[in-house]
């Protein structure tokens, strides 16, 4: 199923309101939830755990999207999935054992994710496709949201769409994804679009933000 999926980032969203917010944007159009777990390790900033997935899980109708930008990993994966995960994507840059990594989230019943850096060759994920559902394309350095879109990512979502083949693999892009972006991406052959400040902005759902339009524009 090709057709182009919009999963907006709560990095962006009113930290105060997490549960309204995201009911908020799935009645007005998100397919999926993205939640972005940093630990200011992996990345220098730090938002979330799973204490926080575990909690706005009752508010997600649809699939949540569990981002780790954490490192190691492992050690937290029964946890993410405890709390509810669909998807659980982990950055091949995070340790040596990607595929042991990608290996327990499956085996949690979670679908597993590879996310892979601006500085990762897309022939990284080569020998990896037949064990993960899903190929998060970094299309920002991660850690914030906001951030220019980098545009020589889009050769590698080409790439990375002929590797994939025939195989059941999502290709998502996170980062800089907006109306002005998201033909490019898609073009390339990504299903699955993150975007927090595109779709977030206008301010929180306090003052009934246009969270649809900002949606229907991707
Ligand atoms: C960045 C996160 C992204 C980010 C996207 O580290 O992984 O998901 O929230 O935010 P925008 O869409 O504002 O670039
Ligand atoms: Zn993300």
């Amino acid at each position: 199923d090709r057709r182009i999926k919009i999963a907006p980032s709560i990095l962006s969203a009113d930290f105060a309101n997490f549960g309204q917010e995201i009911q908020a944007i799935e009645s007005q159009g998100a397919d999926w939830v993205h939640v972005d777990v940093m630990d200011g390790h992996f990345v220098p900033n730090i938002t979330f755990g799973p204490a926080t997935c575990k909690a706005i899980r009752p508010h997600i109708k649809g699939v949540m999207d569990v981002h780790l930008m954490i490192s190691p990993v492992d050690s937290y994966i029964d946890a993410f999935a405890q709390s509810g995960a669909d998807f659980i994507t982990a950055h091949l840059e995070a340790g040596p054992h990607i595929h042991r990594t990608l290996q327990a989230i499956r085996a949690t019943g979670a679908k597993a994710g590879l996310a892979l850096n601006p500085g990762t060759p897309v022939e990284a994920a080569k020998g990896l496709l037949d064990d993960v559902d899903l190929v998060c394309v970094m299309t920002v350095n991660p850690g914030f949201g906001g951030q220019k879109f980098i545009m020589s990512q889009i050769e590698k979502i080409r790439s990375l769409r002929s590797m994939i083949g025939d195989r059941p693999v999502h290709i998502e892009i996170d980062g800089g994804v907006d109306p002005n972006t998201a033909p490019l991406v898609a073009e390339a052959g990504a299903d699955v679009l993150v975007a927090g400040s595109a779709v977030f902005k206008g301010g929180s759902v306090s003052n009934s933000a246009p969270y649809g339009e900002n949606i229907r524009a991707i």
